[in-house]
Protein backbone atom coordinates (compact mmCIF):
# COMPACT_ATOMS: atom_id res chain seq x y z
CA UNK A 1 0.00 0.00 0.00
CA UNK A 2 1.02 3.56 -1.12
CA UNK A 3 2.10 5.63 2.23
CA UNK A 4 1.01 9.05 1.72
CA UNK A 5 3.58 10.31 3.79
CA UNK A 6 6.81 8.56 1.67
CA UNK A 7 8.18 8.94 -1.03
CA UNK A 8 8.24 5.55 -2.04
CA UNK A 9 7.75 4.46 -5.58
CA UNK A 10 6.29 1.18 -6.52
CA UNK A 11 7.58 0.63 -10.16
CA UNK A 12 10.02 2.85 -11.38
CA UNK A 13 13.17 2.62 -9.61
CA UNK A 14 15.18 5.61 -10.94
CA UNK A 15 16.26 8.54 -9.17
CA UNK A 16 14.60 11.53 -11.00
CA UNK A 17 11.15 9.46 -10.70
CA UNK A 18 11.24 9.41 -7.11
CA UNK A 19 12.89 13.17 -6.33
CA UNK A 20 10.41 14.96 -9.28
CA UNK A 21 7.62 12.93 -7.43
CA UNK A 22 8.65 14.73 -3.92
CA UNK A 23 8.58 18.06 -5.62
CA UNK A 24 5.14 17.01 -7.40
CA UNK A 25 3.71 16.25 -4.33
CA UNK A 26 4.32 19.81 -3.08
CA UNK A 27 3.09 21.49 -6.24
CA UNK A 28 -0.76 22.10 -6.76
CA UNK A 29 -2.07 23.79 -9.52
CA UNK A 30 0.95 24.60 -11.95
CA UNK A 31 0.54 25.30 -15.61
CA UNK A 32 0.15 22.30 -17.30
CA UNK A 33 2.17 20.82 -20.58
CA UNK A 34 0.44 19.65 -23.54
CA UNK A 35 -0.17 15.62 -22.96
CA UNK A 36 2.13 13.83 -25.16
CA UNK A 37 -0.32 11.74 -27.35
CA UNK A 38 -0.28 8.22 -28.01
CA UNK A 39 1.24 6.51 -30.61
CA UNK A 40 0.02 7.38 -33.68
CA UNK A 41 -3.87 5.32 -34.04
CA UNK A 42 -4.49 4.39 -37.39
CA UNK A 43 -0.71 2.39 -37.22
CA UNK A 44 -2.24 0.81 -34.17
CA UNK A 45 -4.73 -1.86 -32.58
CA UNK A 46 -5.88 -0.97 -29.62
CA UNK A 47 -7.63 -3.38 -26.80
CA UNK A 48 -9.43 -1.16 -24.14
CA UNK A 49 -9.73 -2.87 -21.05
CA UNK A 50 -12.32 -0.97 -19.07
CA UNK A 51 -11.64 -1.05 -15.21
CA UNK A 52 -14.08 -1.89 -12.88
CA UNK A 53 -11.52 -1.81 -10.41
CA UNK A 54 -10.29 -5.75 -9.98
CA UNK A 55 -7.19 -6.05 -7.99
CA UNK A 56 -6.20 -7.87 -11.48
CA UNK A 57 -6.69 -5.18 -14.02
CA UNK A 58 -3.56 -4.58 -14.46
CA UNK A 59 -2.77 -7.97 -15.18
CA UNK A 60 -5.42 -8.40 -18.04
CA UNK A 61 -3.74 -5.33 -19.71
CA UNK A 62 0.23 -6.92 -19.29
CA UNK A 63 -1.45 -10.34 -20.80
CA UNK A 64 -2.86 -8.51 -23.60
CA UNK A 65 0.43 -6.85 -23.93
CA UNK A 66 2.12 -9.95 -23.93
CA UNK A 67 0.28 -11.39 -27.23
CA UNK A 68 2.39 -8.36 -28.90
CA UNK A 69 -0.50 -6.44 -28.94
CA UNK A 70 -1.31 -2.58 -27.34
CA UNK A 71 -4.00 -2.01 -25.13
CA UNK A 72 -4.83 0.89 -22.54
CA UNK A 73 -6.80 0.54 -19.01
CA UNK A 74 -9.23 2.86 -18.59
CA UNK A 75 -11.96 3.78 -16.06
CA UNK A 76 -15.20 2.40 -16.88
CA UNK A 77 -16.20 5.79 -17.53
CA UNK A 78 -13.87 7.11 -19.93
CA UNK A 79 -15.75 8.67 -22.73
CA UNK A 80 -15.80 7.56 -25.97
CA UNK A 81 -14.23 10.98 -27.23
CA UNK A 82 -11.01 9.59 -25.17
CA UNK A 83 -11.46 5.70 -26.51
CA UNK A 84 -12.07 6.88 -30.24
CA UNK A 85 -8.34 8.10 -30.79
CA UNK A 86 -6.94 4.83 -29.57
CA UNK A 87 -8.68 3.13 -32.73
CA UNK A 88 -10.23 0.16 -30.43
CA UNK A 89 -10.68 -3.66 -31.82
CA UNK A 90 -11.93 -4.82 -28.89
CA UNK A 91 -13.12 -4.24 -25.42
CA UNK A 92 -12.73 -6.42 -22.11
CA UNK A 93 -14.10 -5.40 -19.33
CA UNK A 94 -12.49 -6.38 -15.75
CA UNK A 95 -13.60 -7.76 -12.77
CA UNK A 96 -14.51 -5.33 -9.93
CA UNK A 97 -15.47 -5.58 -6.41
CA UNK A 98 -18.85 -4.06 -6.43
CA UNK A 99 -22.37 -5.96 -7.62
CA UNK A 100 -24.46 -5.22 -10.17
CA UNK A 101 -27.67 -4.65 -8.40
CA UNK A 102 -25.58 -2.29 -5.91
CA UNK A 103 -27.24 1.24 -6.39
CA UNK A 104 -24.45 3.19 -7.87
CA UNK A 105 -22.19 -0.11 -9.44
CA UNK A 106 -20.04 0.72 -12.30
CA UNK A 107 -21.53 -0.20 -15.76
CA UNK A 108 -20.42 -0.41 -19.48
CA UNK A 109 -20.63 2.82 -21.28
CA UNK A 110 -23.54 2.68 -24.15
CA UNK A 111 -20.20 1.94 -27.17
CA UNK A 112 -19.49 -0.86 -25.55
CA UNK A 113 -21.91 -2.23 -26.77
CA UNK A 114 -23.00 -0.14 -30.24
CA UNK A 115 -19.63 0.03 -31.79
CA UNK A 116 -20.10 -4.03 -32.37
CA UNK A 117 -16.69 -4.22 -31.71
CA UNK A 118 -15.64 -7.91 -29.51
CA UNK A 119 -16.16 -7.36 -25.93
CA UNK A 120 -14.70 -10.34 -23.08
CA UNK A 121 -16.12 -9.32 -19.87
CA UNK A 122 -13.88 -10.89 -17.02
CA UNK A 123 -16.37 -11.91 -13.65
CA UNK A 124 -17.74 -8.37 -13.10
CA UNK A 125 -17.50 -7.66 -16.10
CA UNK A 126 -19.26 -10.82 -17.61
CA UNK A 127 -21.85 -9.88 -14.84
CA UNK A 128 -22.00 -6.29 -16.43
CA UNK A 129 -22.87 -7.75 -19.53
CA UNK A 130 -25.66 -10.16 -18.52
CA UNK A 131 -27.27 -7.30 -16.09
CA UNK A 132 -27.26 -4.43 -19.74
CA UNK A 133 -28.10 -6.87 -22.41
CA UNK A 134 -30.94 -8.05 -20.23
CA UNK A 135 -30.13 -11.23 -17.95
CA UNK A 136 -30.66 -12.28 -14.65
CA UNK A 137 -27.61 -12.57 -11.99
CA UNK A 138 -28.32 -14.62 -8.72
CA UNK A 139 -26.43 -13.35 -5.23
CA UNK A 140 -23.93 -16.25 -5.03
CA UNK A 141 -24.80 -18.11 -1.92
CA UNK A 142 -21.83 -19.78 -1.89
CA UNK A 143 -18.72 -17.47 -2.74
CA UNK A 144 -16.13 -19.40 -5.37
CA UNK A 145 -12.79 -19.05 -4.65
CA UNK A 146 -9.85 -20.93 -5.69
CA UNK A 147 -8.89 -23.53 -8.32
CA UNK A 148 -11.83 -25.20 -10.83
CA UNK A 149 -12.50 -27.60 -13.32
CA UNK A 150 -13.30 -25.97 -16.22
CA UNK A 151 -15.50 -27.98 -18.93
CA UNK A 152 -16.55 -26.90 -22.20
CA UNK A 153 -19.45 -27.59 -23.85
CA UNK A 154 -18.83 -26.18 -27.15
CA UNK A 155 -16.03 -27.09 -30.12
CA UNK A 156 -16.48 -24.00 -32.23
CA UNK A 157 -15.82 -21.24 -29.94
CA UNK A 158 -12.91 -19.46 -31.52
CA UNK A 159 -11.98 -18.20 -27.98
CA UNK A 160 -11.30 -21.62 -26.70
CA UNK A 161 -9.86 -22.42 -30.14
CA UNK A 162 -6.84 -25.43 -29.63
CA UNK A 163 -7.92 -25.86 -25.99
CA UNK A 164 -9.01 -29.11 -24.12
CA UNK A 165 -12.04 -30.32 -23.54
CA UNK A 166 -11.39 -29.52 -19.51
CA UNK A 167 -8.59 -27.47 -17.63
CA UNK A 168 -8.15 -25.74 -14.50
CA UNK A 169 -9.16 -22.30 -13.78
CA UNK A 170 -9.18 -20.08 -11.02
CA UNK A 171 -12.34 -18.84 -9.52
CA UNK A 172 -12.79 -15.67 -7.70
CA UNK A 173 -16.51 -14.43 -6.94
CA UNK A 174 -20.48 -14.48 -5.53
CA UNK A 175 -22.54 -13.52 -7.89
CA UNK A 176 -23.42 -16.26 -10.20
CA UNK A 177 -25.53 -15.68 -13.91
CA UNK A 178 -28.79 -17.04 -13.68
CA UNK A 179 -30.54 -16.38 -17.00
CA UNK A 180 -28.15 -15.72 -19.75
CA UNK A 181 -29.20 -12.34 -22.30
CA UNK A 182 -30.69 -13.22 -25.24
CA UNK A 183 -28.43 -14.50 -27.93
CA UNK A 184 -26.56 -16.02 -25.89
CA UNK A 185 -24.97 -19.84 -25.34
CA UNK A 186 -23.42 -21.71 -22.10
CA UNK A 187 -19.79 -22.19 -23.20
CA UNK A 188 -18.55 -23.79 -20.28
CA UNK A 189 -19.35 -24.53 -16.75
CA UNK A 190 -17.60 -26.03 -13.19
CA UNK A 191 -19.14 -27.86 -10.61
CA UNK A 192 -20.40 -24.86 -9.05
CA UNK A 193 -20.88 -22.74 -11.66
CA UNK A 194 -23.05 -23.68 -14.24
CA UNK A 195 -22.45 -20.88 -16.63
CA UNK A 196 -18.92 -20.39 -16.37
CA UNK A 197 -18.15 -18.99 -19.94
CA UNK A 198 -20.95 -17.27 -22.45
CA UNK A 199 -20.93 -15.72 -25.90
CA UNK A 200 -23.02 -14.46 -28.31
CA UNK A 201 -23.06 -14.57 -32.03
CA UNK A 202 -21.51 -11.30 -32.55
CA UNK A 203 -18.42 -11.93 -29.97
CA UNK A 204 -19.66 -10.79 -26.64
CA UNK A 205 -18.20 -13.10 -24.00
CA UNK A 206 -18.52 -13.57 -20.23
CA UNK A 207 -16.13 -15.80 -18.33
CA UNK A 208 -16.42 -16.06 -14.55
CA UNK A 209 -12.92 -17.00 -13.97
CA UNK A 210 -9.88 -15.33 -14.51
CA UNK A 211 -8.16 -16.33 -17.62
CA UNK A 212 -5.26 -13.18 -16.31
CA UNK A 213 -4.23 -15.03 -13.34
CA UNK A 214 -1.22 -16.94 -13.18
CA UNK A 215 -3.52 -19.82 -11.46
CA UNK A 216 -5.20 -20.65 -15.30
CA UNK A 217 -2.81 -21.82 -16.71
CA UNK A 218 -4.34 -21.82 -20.22
CA UNK A 219 -5.29 -18.04 -20.03
CA UNK A 220 -2.68 -17.24 -22.01
CA UNK A 221 -4.15 -18.82 -24.74
CA UNK A 222 -7.63 -17.19 -23.97
CA UNK A 223 -6.05 -13.98 -24.27
CA UNK A 224 -4.39 -14.96 -27.68
CA UNK A 225 -7.60 -16.93 -29.32
CA UNK A 226 -9.51 -13.19 -28.53
CA UNK A 227 -6.93 -10.48 -29.75
CA UNK A 228 -5.97 -12.42 -32.81
CA UNK A 229 -9.25 -14.92 -33.81
CA UNK A 230 -11.84 -12.98 -32.40
CA UNK A 231 -10.83 -9.11 -32.75
CA UNK A 232 -8.62 -10.23 -35.71
CA UNK A 233 -5.12 -8.04 -34.47
CA UNK A 234 -1.68 -8.72 -36.50
CA UNK A 235 0.27 -8.40 -33.24
CA UNK A 236 2.38 -5.39 -33.86
CA UNK A 237 2.89 -4.58 -30.63
CA UNK A 238 6.58 -4.69 -31.16
CA UNK A 239 9.89 -3.27 -29.40
CA UNK A 240 11.22 -2.61 -33.34
CA UNK A 241 7.80 -1.18 -34.32
CA UNK A 242 7.84 1.06 -30.11
CA UNK A 243 11.39 2.22 -31.20
CA UNK A 244 10.24 3.52 -34.59
CA UNK A 245 7.19 4.90 -33.82
CA UNK A 246 8.59 6.71 -30.41
CA UNK A 247 11.68 8.09 -32.09
CA UNK A 248 9.21 9.79 -35.17
CA UNK A 249 7.11 11.28 -32.26
CA UNK A 250 9.78 12.71 -30.27
CA UNK A 251 11.36 14.41 -33.51
CA UNK A 252 7.94 15.94 -34.13
CA UNK A 253 7.30 17.46 -30.58
CA UNK A 254 11.20 18.53 -29.87
CA UNK A 255 12.22 20.05 -32.91
CA UNK A 256 15.45 22.06 -32.87
CA UNK A 257 14.55 22.16 -29.03
CA UNK A 258 17.30 21.06 -26.87
CA UNK A 259 16.02 17.97 -23.69
CA UNK A 260 17.76 17.21 -20.75
CA UNK A 261 17.35 14.04 -18.68
CA UNK A 262 18.70 13.24 -15.64
CA UNK A 263 20.42 9.62 -15.58
CA UNK A 264 20.35 7.49 -12.74
CA UNK A 265 21.70 4.04 -13.83
CA UNK A 266 18.32 2.15 -14.10
CA UNK A 267 16.79 0.84 -16.71
CA UNK A 268 14.13 3.42 -17.23
CA UNK A 269 16.12 6.60 -17.55
CA UNK A 270 18.80 4.28 -19.65
CA UNK A 271 16.10 3.51 -22.51
CA UNK A 272 15.01 7.11 -21.84
CA UNK A 273 17.64 8.47 -22.77
CA UNK A 274 18.68 6.30 -25.71
CA UNK A 275 15.41 6.74 -27.37
CA UNK A 276 15.60 10.68 -27.33
CA UNK A 277 19.10 10.18 -28.25
CA UNK A 278 18.02 8.54 -31.33
CA UNK A 279 15.90 10.75 -31.97
CA UNK A 280 18.22 13.69 -31.75
CA UNK A 281 21.28 13.33 -31.12
CA UNK A 282 23.62 15.85 -29.88
CA UNK A 283 20.13 17.78 -28.35
CA UNK A 284 20.00 15.99 -25.55
CA UNK A 285 22.45 15.98 -22.89
CA UNK A 286 21.97 14.03 -20.15
CA UNK A 287 22.90 14.53 -16.48
CA UNK A 288 24.20 12.37 -14.25
CA UNK A 289 24.67 12.97 -10.59
CA UNK A 290 26.48 10.71 -8.13
CA UNK A 291 25.03 11.24 -5.17
CA UNK A 292 27.57 9.21 -3.12
CA UNK A 293 24.69 6.56 -2.17
CA UNK A 294 25.04 4.37 -5.36
CA UNK A 295 26.59 0.72 -5.72
CA UNK A 296 29.97 -0.17 -5.88
CA UNK A 297 31.14 0.79 -9.54
CA UNK A 298 27.78 1.97 -10.90
CA UNK A 299 29.59 5.73 -11.66
CA UNK A 300 31.84 4.12 -14.00
CA UNK A 301 29.16 1.40 -15.71
CA UNK A 302 26.91 4.53 -16.59
CA UNK A 303 29.80 6.65 -17.68
CA UNK A 304 31.12 4.25 -19.84
CA UNK A 305 27.74 2.90 -21.76
CA UNK A 306 26.26 6.36 -22.69
CA UNK A 307 29.97 8.72 -23.21
CA UNK A 308 32.26 6.56 -23.99
CA UNK A 309 29.82 3.52 -26.05
CA UNK A 310 26.99 5.57 -26.79
CA UNK A 311 28.73 9.05 -27.40
CA UNK A 312 26.19 11.15 -25.49
CA UNK A 313 26.62 14.22 -24.36
CA UNK A 314 26.70 14.07 -20.36
CA UNK A 315 27.21 16.27 -17.45
CA UNK A 316 28.74 14.24 -14.63
CA UNK A 317 28.53 15.95 -11.39
CA UNK A 318 30.49 14.20 -8.16
CA UNK A 319 28.06 15.41 -5.75
CA UNK A 320 28.95 13.00 -2.88
CA UNK A 321 30.47 15.52 -0.33
CA UNK A 322 27.23 17.20 -0.57
CA UNK A 323 25.16 14.90 -0.28
CA UNK A 324 26.79 13.38 2.90
CA UNK A 325 27.51 16.95 4.40
CA UNK A 326 22.94 17.56 4.38
CA UNK A 327 23.20 13.49 5.61
CA UNK A 328 25.17 14.17 8.27
CA UNK A 329 23.14 13.60 11.94
CA UNK A 330 20.14 12.49 9.84
CA UNK A 331 18.50 9.01 10.77
CA UNK A 332 14.84 9.25 10.26
CA UNK A 333 13.95 7.40 7.09
CA UNK A 334 11.84 10.16 5.76
CA UNK A 335 13.82 12.99 6.54
CA UNK A 336 16.74 11.00 4.49
CA UNK A 337 15.06 10.73 0.91
CA UNK A 338 13.75 14.39 1.62
CA UNK A 339 16.85 15.98 1.86
CA UNK A 340 18.07 13.37 -1.12
CA UNK A 341 15.56 14.40 -3.29
CA UNK A 342 15.83 18.16 -2.24
CA UNK A 343 19.71 18.44 -2.97
CA UNK A 344 19.41 16.15 -6.54
CA UNK A 345 16.80 19.18 -7.64
CA UNK A 346 19.20 21.66 -6.61
CA UNK A 347 22.67 19.87 -8.03
CA UNK A 348 20.08 19.20 -11.01
CA UNK A 349 18.99 23.02 -10.81
CA UNK A 350 22.11 24.35 -11.04
CA UNK A 351 23.49 21.92 -13.83
CA UNK A 352 20.60 22.45 -16.11
CA UNK A 353 20.94 26.43 -15.78
CA UNK A 354 24.61 26.04 -17.10
CA UNK A 355 23.13 24.63 -20.08
CA UNK A 356 21.34 27.58 -21.47
CA UNK A 357 17.79 27.59 -23.05
CA UNK A 358 16.49 23.90 -22.69
CA UNK A 359 12.87 23.56 -23.44
CA UNK A 360 12.17 19.76 -22.65
CA UNK A 361 12.86 17.28 -19.50
CA UNK A 362 12.79 13.68 -20.08
CA UNK A 363 11.76 11.32 -17.83
CA UNK A 364 11.57 7.71 -17.27
CA UNK A 365 7.92 7.49 -15.91
CA UNK A 366 6.39 4.02 -16.30
CA UNK A 367 2.65 2.76 -17.64
CA UNK A 368 1.65 2.10 -14.25
CA UNK A 369 3.02 4.90 -12.72
CA UNK A 370 0.42 6.99 -14.19
CA UNK A 371 -2.55 4.39 -15.12
CA UNK A 372 -5.93 5.67 -14.32
CA UNK A 373 -6.84 2.80 -12.15
CA UNK A 374 -10.43 2.68 -10.56
CA UNK A 375 -8.58 1.88 -7.39
CA UNK A 376 -8.34 4.77 -4.49
CA UNK A 377 -4.94 4.58 -4.07
CA UNK A 378 -3.88 4.12 -7.41
CA UNK A 379 -5.62 6.91 -8.70
CA UNK A 380 -4.34 9.60 -6.01
CA UNK A 381 -1.05 8.05 -7.17
CA UNK A 382 -1.16 8.75 -10.97
CA UNK A 383 -3.27 12.44 -9.68
CA UNK A 384 -0.08 13.24 -8.18
CA UNK A 385 2.14 12.69 -11.20
CA UNK A 386 0.34 14.00 -13.78
CA UNK A 387 -0.02 17.08 -11.72
CA UNK A 388 3.87 17.49 -12.71
CA UNK A 389 4.08 18.51 -15.79
CA UNK A 390 6.02 21.52 -15.56
CA UNK A 391 8.43 20.73 -13.27
CA UNK A 392 8.28 23.71 -10.69
CA UNK A 393 11.09 22.44 -8.34
CA UNK A 394 13.73 23.85 -11.58
CA UNK A 395 13.86 27.90 -12.59
CA UNK A 396 10.52 29.14 -13.19
CA UNK A 397 12.06 30.79 -16.34
CA UNK A 398 13.37 27.44 -17.82
CA UNK A 399 9.04 25.99 -18.65
CA UNK A 400 10.56 22.65 -19.08
CA UNK A 401 7.95 20.57 -20.81
CA UNK A 402 7.99 17.05 -19.69
CA UNK A 403 8.64 14.33 -22.20
CA UNK A 404 7.98 10.78 -20.85
CA UNK A 405 8.47 8.55 -23.77
CA UNK A 406 8.28 5.32 -22.07
CA UNK A 407 4.82 6.26 -20.02
CA UNK A 408 3.04 3.34 -21.93
CA UNK A 409 4.87 0.68 -21.02
CA UNK A 410 5.14 -1.93 -18.40
CA UNK A 411 8.67 -2.84 -17.18
CA UNK A 412 9.14 -5.81 -18.86
CA UNK A 413 8.24 -3.99 -21.99
CA UNK A 414 11.11 -1.43 -21.25
CA UNK A 415 13.26 -4.15 -20.90
CA UNK A 416 12.51 -5.32 -24.47
CA UNK A 417 12.78 -2.29 -25.97
CA UNK A 418 16.24 -1.83 -24.20
CA UNK A 419 17.90 -4.52 -25.30
CA UNK A 420 16.10 -3.84 -28.97
CA UNK A 421 18.40 -0.31 -28.83
CA UNK A 422 21.32 -2.46 -27.74
CA UNK A 423 21.86 -1.18 -24.56
CA UNK A 424 24.19 -3.59 -22.45
CA UNK A 425 22.08 -6.53 -20.36
CA UNK A 426 23.71 -5.36 -17.06
CA UNK A 427 21.66 -2.36 -17.75
CA UNK A 428 18.27 -3.89 -19.18
CA UNK A 429 18.53 -6.19 -16.35
CA UNK A 430 19.43 -4.18 -13.51
CA UNK A 431 17.19 -4.90 -10.45
CA UNK A 432 15.13 -1.62 -8.86
CA UNK A 433 17.34 0.45 -6.94
CA UNK A 434 15.57 3.02 -4.97
CA UNK A 435 16.48 6.66 -5.61
CA UNK A 436 17.66 7.55 -2.30
CA UNK A 437 20.23 4.48 -2.89
CA UNK A 438 22.28 3.09 -0.20
CA UNK A 439 20.95 5.76 2.33
CA UNK A 440 17.84 3.86 3.21
CA UNK A 441 19.55 0.73 3.38
CA UNK A 442 21.68 1.98 6.36
CA UNK A 443 20.08 1.84 9.33
CA UNK A 444 20.94 5.25 10.99
CA UNK A 445 23.23 7.69 9.94
CA UNK A 446 24.97 7.63 6.98
CA UNK A 447 28.65 8.13 6.84
CA UNK A 448 31.52 7.58 4.39
CA UNK A 449 32.82 4.35 6.60
CA UNK A 450 29.62 2.87 6.58
CA UNK A 451 28.93 3.66 3.22
CA UNK A 452 31.99 1.56 2.11
CA UNK A 453 30.88 -1.41 4.15
CA UNK A 454 27.71 -2.00 2.95
CA UNK A 455 29.18 -0.97 -0.99
CA UNK A 456 31.43 -4.37 -0.37
CA UNK A 457 28.70 -6.34 1.16
CA UNK A 458 26.49 -5.25 -1.27
CA UNK A 459 29.04 -6.52 -4.00
CA UNK A 460 29.67 -9.89 -2.52
CA UNK A 461 25.90 -10.30 -2.47
CA UNK A 462 25.63 -9.51 -6.10
CA UNK A 463 28.58 -11.28 -7.69
CA UNK A 464 27.27 -14.60 -5.71
CA UNK A 465 23.72 -14.29 -6.78
CA UNK A 466 24.81 -13.82 -10.50
CA UNK A 467 27.30 -16.55 -9.95
CA UNK A 468 24.33 -18.69 -8.82
CA UNK A 469 22.41 -17.26 -12.14
CA UNK A 470 19.53 -16.19 -9.62
CA UNK A 471 20.04 -12.57 -10.48
CA UNK A 472 17.24 -12.12 -12.80
CA UNK A 473 14.73 -14.70 -11.13
CA UNK A 474 14.81 -11.93 -7.94
CA UNK A 475 13.17 -8.45 -8.03
CA UNK A 476 16.53 -7.45 -5.83
CA UNK A 477 18.72 -8.41 -3.61
CA UNK A 478 20.84 -6.70 -1.60
CA UNK A 479 22.39 -6.27 1.83
CA UNK A 480 21.74 -3.92 4.44
CA UNK A 481 23.79 -2.53 7.30
CA UNK A 482 21.44 -2.79 10.27
CA UNK A 483 21.87 -0.69 13.24
CA UNK A 484 23.19 -3.40 15.14
CA UNK A 485 26.36 -4.54 16.75
CA UNK A 486 27.08 -7.44 18.08
CA UNK A 487 30.30 -9.41 20.05
CA UNK A 488 32.27 -11.77 17.42
CA UNK A 489 35.54 -13.81 17.79
CA UNK A 490 38.12 -12.95 14.97
CA UNK A 491 41.21 -15.01 15.16
CA UNK A 492 42.15 -15.16 19.16
CA UNK A 493 40.01 -11.38 19.37
CA UNK A 494 36.89 -10.90 20.84
CA UNK A 495 35.50 -8.66 18.01
CA UNK A 496 32.54 -5.91 18.18
CA UNK A 497 31.12 -5.51 14.37
CA UNK A 498 28.40 -4.50 12.73
CA UNK A 499 25.63 -6.87 11.57
CA UNK A 500 24.87 -7.28 7.59
CA UNK A 501 21.32 -8.55 6.95
CA UNK A 502 20.41 -10.16 3.59
CA UNK A 503 17.51 -9.39 1.48
CA UNK A 504 16.58 -11.41 -1.39
CA UNK A 505 12.59 -10.94 -3.03
CA UNK A 506 10.85 -12.26 -5.61
CA UNK A 507 7.69 -9.92 -6.59
CA UNK A 508 5.72 -8.67 -9.55
CA UNK A 509 5.49 -5.05 -9.15
CA UNK A 510 7.00 -4.23 -5.39
CA UNK A 511 2.91 -3.98 -3.91
CA UNK A 512 4.02 -7.35 -2.37
CA UNK A 513 6.63 -9.71 -2.35
CA UNK A 514 7.57 -12.88 -1.21
CA UNK A 515 11.52 -13.57 0.82
CA UNK A 516 12.84 -16.44 -1.41
CA UNK A 517 13.92 -19.25 -0.73
CA UNK A 518 17.97 -18.82 -1.49
CA UNK A 519 19.35 -22.02 -1.05
CA UNK A 520 21.53 -22.31 1.96
CA UNK A 521 24.99 -22.95 0.06
CA UNK A 522 24.39 -19.58 -1.66
CA UNK A 523 23.98 -18.25 1.79
CA UNK A 524 26.86 -19.73 3.29
CA UNK A 525 29.07 -18.15 0.87
CA UNK A 526 27.58 -15.39 1.34
CA UNK A 527 28.22 -15.09 4.64
CA UNK A 528 31.74 -16.58 4.73
CA UNK A 529 33.06 -13.97 1.96
CA UNK A 530 31.33 -10.94 4.04
CA UNK A 531 32.91 -11.84 7.41
CA UNK A 532 36.01 -12.53 5.96
CA UNK A 533 36.37 -9.70 3.31
CA UNK A 534 34.35 -6.76 4.59
CA UNK A 535 36.14 -5.41 7.68
CA UNK A 536 33.86 -4.46 10.57
CA UNK A 537 31.24 -6.97 9.57
CA UNK A 538 31.24 -10.26 12.16
CA UNK A 539 27.55 -11.17 11.89
CA UNK A 540 25.31 -11.92 8.66
CA UNK A 541 21.64 -12.44 8.78
CA UNK A 542 18.89 -13.57 6.51
CA UNK A 543 15.81 -11.46 5.98
CA UNK A 544 12.58 -14.11 6.20
CA UNK A 545 10.02 -11.55 6.14
CA UNK A 546 7.35 -11.23 3.09
CA UNK A 547 5.87 -8.00 2.15
CA UNK A 548 3.32 -7.35 3.90
CA UNK A 549 3.51 -6.13 6.88
CA UNK A 550 7.51 -5.79 5.96
CA UNK A 551 8.63 -3.61 3.03
CA UNK A 552 11.55 -4.65 0.87
CA UNK A 553 13.93 -1.61 1.98
CA UNK A 554 14.55 -1.61 5.66
CA UNK A 555 13.68 1.83 5.74
P1 LIG B 1 9.29 -0.85 -0.28
O1 LIG B 1 10.49 -0.73 0.59
O2 LIG B 1 8.32 0.27 -0.13
O3 LIG B 1 9.84 -0.76 -1.75
O4 LIG B 1 8.63 -2.19 -0.15
C1 LIG B 1 9.09 -0.97 -2.91
C2 LIG B 1 9.99 -0.70 -4.09
O5 LIG B 1 10.32 0.68 -4.16
C3 LIG B 1 11.71 0.88 -4.00
N1 LIG B 1 11.84 2.04 -3.13
C4 LIG B 1 12.12 3.27 -3.58
N2 LIG B 1 12.38 3.72 -4.81
N3 LIG B 1 12.66 5.89 -3.95
C5 LIG B 1 12.69 5.03 -4.99
O6 LIG B 1 12.97 5.46 -6.11
C6 LIG B 1 12.40 5.51 -2.68
O7 LIG B 1 12.41 6.30 -1.75
C7 LIG B 1 12.11 4.12 -2.48
N4 LIG B 1 11.82 3.39 -1.38
C8 LIG B 1 11.65 2.11 -1.81
C9 LIG B 1 12.24 -0.39 -3.40
O8 LIG B 1 13.61 -0.59 -3.71
C10 LIG B 1 11.33 -1.42 -4.00
O9 LIG B 1 11.72 -1.74 -5.31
Amino acid sequence: MKDEQSHRVPTSDDIEVSTYLGIAKELHGEQSAPEPKPLPPEERETIVVIDFGSQYSMLIARRIRECHVYCELVPWDTPWQKIAPLNPRGFVLSGGPASVYNPGAPVALSYVYDKHLPVMGICYGMQVITHQLGGQISPGEKHEYGHAMLYLNTEDCPLFAGLPPSFSVWMSHGDQILNLPKNFKTLAYTDNTPVAAMGSDDSVFGLQFHPEVIHTPMGKTIFQNFVYKVCGCQGNWTPANFITESIEKIKKQVGDGRVICALSGGVDSAVTATLIHRAIGSNLTCIFINNGLLRRQEPERVLNTFLRNLKMNITYVDASERFLERLKGVTDPEVKRHMIGEEFIKVFEEEAAKLGKVNFLAQGTLYPDVIESSSASETKASATIKSHHNVGGLPAKMKLILIEPLRYLFKDEVREVGMALGLPEDMTWRQPFPGPGLAIRIIGEVTKEKLETLRAADWIVMNEVKKAKLYRQLWQSFAVLTGIKSVGVTGDYRSYGYTIAIRAINSDDAMTAEWTRLPYDLLARISDRIVNEVPDVNRVVYDITSKPPATIEWE
